[in-house]
């Protein structure tokens, strides 16, 4: 049975942890979106790896790792975390690089500084909207393109000319030249060329062959580019609408859509999140929760479960199931909230807004459930957790109408309990 891993909220749910804990039962694992922007912590035998690139199943022997087309590829980051890795492991990951994804060059991370884009919309600063943009206006680099240098470097000629048109008075501009761009590209990309190949046709067969796929989404729901609180988006489709794209594969036979989300709320970078809490509270889930990004270290802002964005997630990603993350960082807490609708102008509504400007005007409305101050991080079956835990989890399952079936109580695997 082919699985799909979807982050519900706004990044940051656990989809690493979830990833690596099912990658031993798959034999291909496909990340479909996104970039270096992501940050996957797995632990792997006692080792704490945060992952950018590479799909969390590469952590097994006998799997094949691709990275589809509806990724951006920095072989920079990509090689570091490949060498790394292999390392660890003590032999190499398989990967399957689809030629058809893009490549993040430097000039990316260059344009995003020059349009101060990372500060206004709190961007990951690695490049993801310039790429992304290249690729829709036609002018990107592909993977592929890498196994035929002459094209590689007339189409990176043709965007360092209308950069430089387009910042006539910027010096790291006016530097950038096709030429050596490509020589630090192929240094860097060189050991990984063999794996670049046709994905779409490998996830053709594996559907065909019955194989057991795991799918790794990265980013979170409401970061969607189409249906996320946009503008204050990545530049990705992260939902499973997005994964059919992304492989090429209309209405691809995944049985599990397994969404993932923690028992409170985070976002980091810019935008509305109407259940932010501040001060102590914020405080207290941020530091019991180690709630900084695993990309670029920033806080997370926090905030307690938003029902009306999960709910929305949910339906969107056709959910069939559900993990709950980090219900041990909520021990101690007393009663806790949570927020089935938001006032918008009066009125109560149910429906998460498709606009930041619209949801930055949404209060949210609380219901308070009973807490529990027992530390459950060394719990490891369901039937010696608090009761008030499991009628948290029972709330918010009745709440969005999907099975809760895993539920996450620290960050090692073993702390994971499955609920029938
Ligand atoms: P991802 O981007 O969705 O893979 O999530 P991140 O790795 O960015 O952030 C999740 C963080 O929570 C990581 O530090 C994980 O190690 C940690 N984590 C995952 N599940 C749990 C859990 O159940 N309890 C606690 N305390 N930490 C968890
Ligand atoms: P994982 O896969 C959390 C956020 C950034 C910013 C917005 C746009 O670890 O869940 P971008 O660099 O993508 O153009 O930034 O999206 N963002 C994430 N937040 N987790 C992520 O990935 C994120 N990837 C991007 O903080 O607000
Ligand atoms: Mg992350």
């Amino acid at each position: 049975m082919s699985t799909a891993v979807l982050g519900l909220q706004w990044g940051d749910e656990g989809k690493g942890k979830i990833t690596h804990l099912l990658a031993k039962d798959a034999r291909v694992i496909v990340r479909f979106n996104g970039g270096a922007n992501a940050g996957h912590t797995v632990i792997d035998r006692g080792v704490k790896f945060g992952t950018h690139l590479i799909p969390a199943g590469a952590f097994y022997p006998d799997t094949l790792s691709i990275l589809s087309s509806g990724m951006v590829i920095d072989f920079a980051v990509l090689c570091d975390e490949w060498q790394s890795l292999s390392k660890h492991l003590g032999w190499s990951p398989q990967l399957l690089i689809a030629e058809n994804a893009h490549v993040v060059l430097p000039y990316h991370r260059l344009q995003e500084d020059l349009e101060g884009s990372g500060k206004h919309f709190g961007t990951t600063r690695r490049g993801i909207a310039p790429c992304y943009r290249d690729k829709a206006a036609k002018r990107g680099l592909r993977a592929g393109d890498l196994l035929y240098p002459d094209i590689a470097l007339s189409r990176l000629q043709a965007s360092v000319d209308l950069l430089k048109q387009a910042w006539p008075s910027d010096s790291d501009v006016q530097q950038l030249d096709a030429k050596d761009l490509l020589d630090d590209l192929m240094k860097q990309a060189g050991p990984l060329l063999p794996f670049v190949g046709d994905a779409t046709s490998a996830m053709m067969d594996a559907f065909e062959n019955e194989e057991d796929i795991l799918f790794e989404g990265a980013q979170g729901t409401l970061l969607d580019v189409d249906h996320g609180s946009y503008p204050f988006v990545t530049s990705s489709s992260t939902t499973f609408a997005g994964l059919s794209n992304s492989i090429g594969i209309p209405s691809p036979d995944v049985a599990d859509r397994l969404g993932v989300f923690k028992a409170y709320m985070t976002r980091v970078g810019a935008g509305p999140f109407p259940t932010r809490v501040d001060g102590e509270v914020e405080e207290r889930l941020r530091s019991v929760g180690g709630e900084f990004g695993v990309t670029t270290g920033r806080p997370r802002d926090c905030g307690w479960l938003d029902l009306v964005a999960l709910k929305y997630a949910v339906r969107l990603n056709g959910c069939t199931s559900l993990a709950i993350t980090k219900l041990d960082v909520l021990s101690g807490f007393g009663d806790i909230k949570v927020c089935p609708a938001y006032r918008l102008e009066g009125e109560a509504i149910s429906q998460f807004p498709l606009s930041a400007e619209i949801l930055e005007r949404c209060e949210p409305e609380y219901a308070s459930i009973s807490g529990w101050d027992d530390d459950i991080s060394q719990v490891r079956d369901l039937s010696d957790m608090p009761a008030a835990v499991m009628e948290y989890i029972a709330f918010i399952e009745r709440e969005v109408g999907v099975p809760i079936t895993l539920v996450s109580v620290g960050p090692e695997p073993e702390a994971t309990m499955w609920r029938a």
